[in-house]
C-alpha cells in the first residue's frame, strides 16, 4: 500500500516495513557516495559472458528523408543486464522487489546503435535505473533516433523500406557481452503497433530481429532490428501521377483540335511547362542516386519527351501545310493570269479577214493554241499534284504519328504499371 514493490504483510510487520528501505539502501551501498563496488564489472570473478537483453519499440516515425537517406524515429529501448553485486533477499527486506536508483552509480553496458547519425533523448535522459532483487538492472530510454537507412526508391511512391537498427557494444567483445532480445517477435510487433502514434505518411509493417557477429580485430555480438515501413502513396498519386497522366491525355486530345496549327502548338507548349513544374517538385524529393532511376522519374521524363516529340511533329506538319498553301496561292494567281491571256487570244481571231489561206493558218494557229493549252493544263495538273502531295503528306504524317503515339503511350503505360505496382 505504501509503495509498489512493497510487499505483503507476510514478510514482516509494520515497524520493520518503515525501516526496510533504508536498510536495503545501506545493504546495497547506495547511501555511500563512494560506490566503487557498484561501478565495477558486474561479474568480474567469472569468465562467462554477460547476457544483455534488449527490447526495441518504435513509437512513431518522425521523418523519412529520401535525399539524405535517413530515418528519424521515436523509439523506446529497454536494456536489461545482470549485476550480481546488487542482489538482495526478499524476506530480509520486507519483500521489496525493486528499487529505483541513480543511473550514474552503476556500471552500464555501452550499447550503441551503429547506424545512428544523431541520438537525442526523446523526453529526458532518464537519470534512474531499476534494480530488481534477483540481481538485474533495467534501463528504460525514450530516444529520438536519426539513423542512416539505405532506401530503394525504384517504386516510389509505392515503396516499402527496410531500415536496420544494429545494437552493439562499442568496447566489449563477444567473449564479454552477448546481446539477446527480451521479448519475442509477435509481442514486439503487437506492442509497437499499439504504441505507434502518428498516422502519417508511413505505416509500420513489422519489426524483425536477427543476430549477427561483426568480425573486426575482435568479434562483436550484434542484435539487428529491421523495421519495415510502407509509404501511403495517395498524396503523390494525387499530386504528381494523376496530373501528369491527364497532361498526356490532353496531349493526345489536342490532335483533334480543329484549327490552325498555332493554337495546337501553344496548347502543347503549355502542357510541357506544366510537366516541368512536376519535374521540379520531384527533384526536390528524390535523391540523385545513380543506382536505379525511380520509375516516377522515368514516367514524368517519358511523358515530357512524348509531348516534346509531338510538338516537333506539329511544327513539321505546320511547315508542310504552310509551304503547300504558299505554292497553291502562287499557282492560282498564275492560272488566273493565263486564262485571261487565253480569252484575249480567243477573242482576237473572229476579227481577222476570212480568207481561205488565212482560215487554214487560223486553224493551224488554233491547233497550236490547243496544244499549248494542253501543255499548260498538264503542267498545272503537275503543279497541283505537288501542292496536293505536300498537304496530303502533312495529313498522312499527322494520322500516322497519332497512331504511333497512341500505341507507344499504351505500351509504355502498361509496362510501367506492371513494374511499378506489384499487385
Ligand atoms: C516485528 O518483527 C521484529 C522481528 O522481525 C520484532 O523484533 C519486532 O518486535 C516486531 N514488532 C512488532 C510490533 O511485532
Ligand atoms: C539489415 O539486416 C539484415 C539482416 O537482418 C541484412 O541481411 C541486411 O543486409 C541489412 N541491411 C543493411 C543495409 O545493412
Ligand atoms: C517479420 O515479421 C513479420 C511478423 O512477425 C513476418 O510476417 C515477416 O515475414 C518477417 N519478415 C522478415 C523479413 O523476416
Amino acid at each position: 500500500l505504501i509503495c509498489t514493490g512493497w510487499s505483503d504483510a507476510q514478510y514482516c510487520n509494520y515497524s520493520k516495513q518503515l525501516t526496510a528501505k533504508k536498510d536495503l539502501f545501506e545493504h546495497l551501498g547506495l547511501d555511500k557516495n563512494d560506490s566503487q563496488n557498484n561501478r565495477m564489472w558486474p561479474i568480474i570473478f567469472t569468465f562467462t559472458p554477460l547476457y544483455i537483453f534488449v527490447d526495441l519499440y518504435v513509437t512513431s516515425i518522425i521523418n523519412v528523408d529520401e535525399k539524405a537517406q535517413s530515418l528519424t524515429t521515436q523509439v523506446e529501448v529497454l536494456t536489461e543486464w545482470p549485476n550480481w553485486n546488487m542482489e538482495w533477499d526478499l524476506n530480509t527486506f520486507c519483500g521489496i522487489r525493486k528499487v529505483v536508483a541513480p543511473k550514474n552509480m552503476f556500471w552500464a553496458p555501452d550499447i550503441g546503435i551503429m547506424e545512428s547519425i544523431r541520438t537525442e533523448f526523446g523526453t529526458k535522459d532518464s537519470p534512474n535505473v531499476l534494480l530488481f532483487h534477483y540481481g538485474r538492472t533495467v534501463s528504460v530510454d525514450s530516444l529520438s533516433l536519426t539513423t542512416a537507412c539505405k532506401m530503394d526508391l525504384y517504386r516510389f511512391p509505392f515503396d516499402t523500406q527496410r531500415c536496420n537498427l544494429t545494437f552493439q557494444s562499442t568496447a566489449y567483445s563477444m567473449q564479454e557481452i552477448i546481446l539477446r532480445q527480451m521479448s519475442d517477435q509477435p509481442f514486439i510487433n503487437h506492442f509497437s503497433k499499439e504504441l505507434f502514434q502518428a498516422e502519417g505518411e508511413w505505416e509500420l509493417l513489422s519489426i524483425n530481429y536477427s543476430k549477427n557477429t561483426l568480425f573486426r580485430d575482435i568479434e562483436f555480438d550484434q542484435l539487428i532490428y529491421q523495421i519495415t515501413i510502407k509509404r501511403r502513396p495517395l498524396l503523390y498519386v494525387i499530386n504528381i501521377i494523376v496530373p501528369v497522366f491527364f497532361f498526356l491525355l490532353l496531349d493526345v486530345a489536342s490532335f483533334f483540335i480543329d484549327t490552325n496549327g498555332e493554337d495546337k502548338l501553344s496548347f502543347k507548349v503549355t502542357l510541357l511547362l506544366s510537366i516541368s513544374v512536376m519535374l521540379l517538385i520531384l527533384s526536390n524529393t528524390l535523391p540523385s542516386t545513380a543506382e536505379k532511376i525511380p520509375l516516377i522519374g522515368i514516367y514524368c521524363c517519358a511523358v515530357f519527351c512524348l509531348i516534346g516529340i509531338s510538338i516537333v511533329e506539329i511544327i513539321l506538319v505546320n511547315y508542310l501545310k504552310a509551304k503547300g498553301a504558299k505554292k497553291s496561292s502562287v499557282e492560282t494567281t498564275s492560272t488566273v493570269s493565263g486564262q485571261d491571256g487565253d480569252i484575249k487570244n480567243q477573242q482576237n481571231p473572229p476579227d481577222s479577214v476570212r480568207d481561205q489561206n488565212e482560215e487554214q493558218s487560223y486553224t493551224i494557229e488554233l491547233l497550236k493554241q490547243i496544244i499549248i493549252e494542253c501543255q499548260a493544263a498538264t503542267q498545272r495538273k503537275q503543279r497541283q499534284r505537288t501542292f496536293l502531295s505536300l498537304t496530303s503528306v502533312a495529313r498522312i504524317i499527322d494520322v500516322a504519328f497519332l497512331v504511333i503515339y497512341l500505341i507507344t503511350t499504351t505500351v509504355f503505360l502498361s509496362v510501367l504499371g506492371k513494374l511499378w505496382i506489384p499487385y
